[in-house]
C-alpha cells in the first residue's frame, strides 16, 4: 500500500460531515442564542464581556481547567489571582509556593508546566513586548496543547480560535453520531475538523465559551439534559435515543495498585520528618512523607522490599491478588529504609487494617495507591544520626507539626489524608 493510501482519509468536504450545510451553518447561532439566555457569565476567568481581555487569566484557567472541574478550580484561581495577579508574579514565585497554592488540585506536572510556562510567557513579552499573538506562539509554551492554545487566542485575545477538548469532543460526537474511538487520531481529525467547520470566524471566543458552558452543563457525560438543548432537533445521537453511547472510548487497562507505608518519624517535639520529591516522577517536586513501598510476593503475604532484599520482620497479610506495580524509591526513601532496618527500628502500624484495606486509597493518573501509616518515634541521639545521613546525600528535608506541614508545604491530597487520620 502506498504511503498515502495508508493515511486516514478526512474528506473535507461539506458531506463529510454527517449534517446539511444548513445545519452546519445555524449550529453557531443557536449554541449563542442558548448561552445568551441560559448560559453561565460571571466566571471569573470569562473574558467575553470585556473588549480589553488579559490573555493571563485565560491561560491561568484554562491550565487549571484541563483536568479539574469548575467548582473545585474557583478557590484556586482566586488565590492564585490574589497571590500572583500578573504573569511576573508567578514567573517570579519560588516552586514551593506555587506548589502550596496548586496542593489539592492533582496532576501536578499542570503545576510544574504553569511555574515553567510562566517564566517562558516572560521571556517573550520580555522580547516581543506582549503575551503571544499566534497559536504556534501558544503552543510552544509548557502544558499548552492545541485546544487550550486555541481557547487563548479566541477568549485571551479575542483572535480566531478553535477548541476540540473533552467536552467538545462528547458534544461533536453525539450531535454527529460519530462512531470512531476518540483515543484514535483518525477520530481526533475527524472531530478538530467538525470543530474547525462548525466555529464562526468572528466572535470565536464567545463560541468556545458557549461550548465549554454546553458541554459542562448540558451536554453533561452521565444524564445529559437534552429537552433543554438548542440542538436537540438534530442530534443524531438524541434522535437515536443513543446519547450515552457517546463519546465511544476504548476501554482502558484496570489499573495497577500499589502498596506503601506511609512513615511518620517523628522526634521528641512531636515534629515530622517531611522529604522534598524529586523533580521528575510522582509528585514531582512536592513534600512527602518517606515512603517504603511493600510487595506482594504471593497473593497472600507481602514484605518489605529493601534494596532488592526482602526483609520478613514485616511480613504483613495481604487479601487479594492485584497487580503490583513496580516498586520504585527515591534516593532519600532508600537510605531511610537501610538505615532503619541497619539500626532494626520499626514503625508501628497507626490502624491495625490490612494491607488491601489500608486506610488511604488514593488513584493517580497509573495506577491506585494504598498509603498504610506507620509511626515511629525517635530519640535525639537517632534524629542527629539520621539527620547526618541525609545532610551527607544532600537530600532536602525538614521536620514540621503537622499543622505547620499542611500550612506551609505544598502537600500532595494523599499526604494531607495520612495526617488526617
Ligand atoms: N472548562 C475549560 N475551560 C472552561 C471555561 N473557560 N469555562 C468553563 N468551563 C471550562
Amino acid at each position: 500500500m502506498s504511503q498515502k493510501n495508508a493515511s486516514p482519509k478526512i474528506k473535507n468536504s461539506e458531506e463529510s460531515f454527517h449534517h446539511s450545510t444548513q445545519a452546519l451553518n445555524s449550529f453557531a447561532p443557536r449554541l449563542l442564542a442558548w448561552f445568551e439566555t441560559s448560559g453561565r457569565h460571571d466566571l471569573p476567568w470569562q473574558q467575553h464581556q470585556t473588549d480589553t481581555p488579559n490573555p493571563y487569566i485565560v491561560w491561568l484557567s484554562e491550565v487549571m481547567l484541563q483536568q479539574t472541574q469548575v467548582t473545585t478550580v474557583l478557590p484556586y484561581f482566586a488565590r492564585f489571582m490574589a497571590s500572583f495577579p500578573t504573569v511576573q508574579d508567578l514567573a517570579a514565585a519560588d516552586w514551593d509556593t506555587i506548589a502550596e497554592h496548586w496542593a489539592g488540585m492533582g496532576y501536578y506536572a499542570r503545576a510544574r508546566n504553569l511555574h515553567k510556562g510562566a517564566k517562558q510567557l516572560v521571556e517573550v513579552i520580555n522580547e516581543t513586548g506582549d503575551f503571544p499573538q499566534t497559536l504556534a506562539g501558544w503552543e510552544a509554551i509548557a502544558g499548552v496543547g492545541p485546544s487550550t492554545a486555541g481557547a487563548i487566542m479566541a477568549m485571551g485575545l479575542h483572535k480566531y480560535g478553535v477548541i476540540c477538548d473533552g467536552n467538545v469532543k462528547r458534544v461533536l460526537t453525539r450531535w454527529a453520531a460519530i462512531d470512531g474511538d476518540i483515543t484514535k487520531s483518525a477520530t481526533n481529525k475527524e472531530l478538530w475538523a467538525l470543530a474547525e467547520r462548525l466555529t464562526p470566524k468572528e466572535n470565536s471566543g464567545l463560541f468556545a465559551q458557549a461550548m465549554m458552558d454546553m458541554g459542562a452543563t448540558l451536554c453533561v457525560r452521565r444524564n445529559p439534559a437534552c429537552s433543554s438543548c438548542p440542538l436537540k432537533e438534530d442530534c443524531i445521537a438524541h434522535a437515536k435515543g443513543r446519547e450515552m453511547d457517546y463519546p465511544v472510548k476504548a476501554k482502558k487497562k484496570p489499573k495497577p495498585s500499589k502498596f506503601s507505608n506511609a512513615l511518620l518519624i517523628e522526634n521528641a517535639k512531636g515534629e515530622i520528618l517531611w522529604l522534598q520529591r524529586p523533580d521528575t516522577g510522582i509528585w514531582g517536586g512536592l513534600w512527602s512523607l518517606p515512603l517504603e513501598f511493600v510487595e506482594k510476593v504471593d497473593g497472600k503475604t507481602a514484605s518489605k522490599i529493601v534494596n532488592n532484599q526482602t526483609d520478613d520482620r514485616q511480613r504483613l497479610d495481604v487479601r487479594s491478588n492485584e497487580k503490583i506495580y513496580e516498586t520504585e524509591f527515591t534516593t532519600a526513601e532508600q537510605i531511610i529504609n537501610e538505615w532503619l532496618i541497619e539500626n532494626n527500628l520499626v514503625a508501628k502500624s497507626v490502624s491495625n487494617t490490612l494491607l488491601d484495606d489500608a486506610p488511604i486509597k488514593h488513584s493517580l493518573t497509573h495506577f491506585h495507591w494504598y498509603l498504610q501509616p506507620q509511626r515511629l518515634v525517635l530519640d535525639s541521639e537517632k534524629i542527629a544520626e539520621l539527620k547526618g545521613k541525609l545532610n551527607a546525600a544532600d537530600i532536602e528535608f525538614k521536620w514540621l507539626d503537622n499543622k505547620k506541614a499542611q500550612d506551609s508545604l505544598g502537600l500532595p491530597r494523599a499526604m494531607v489524608k495520612v495526617l488526617e487520620i
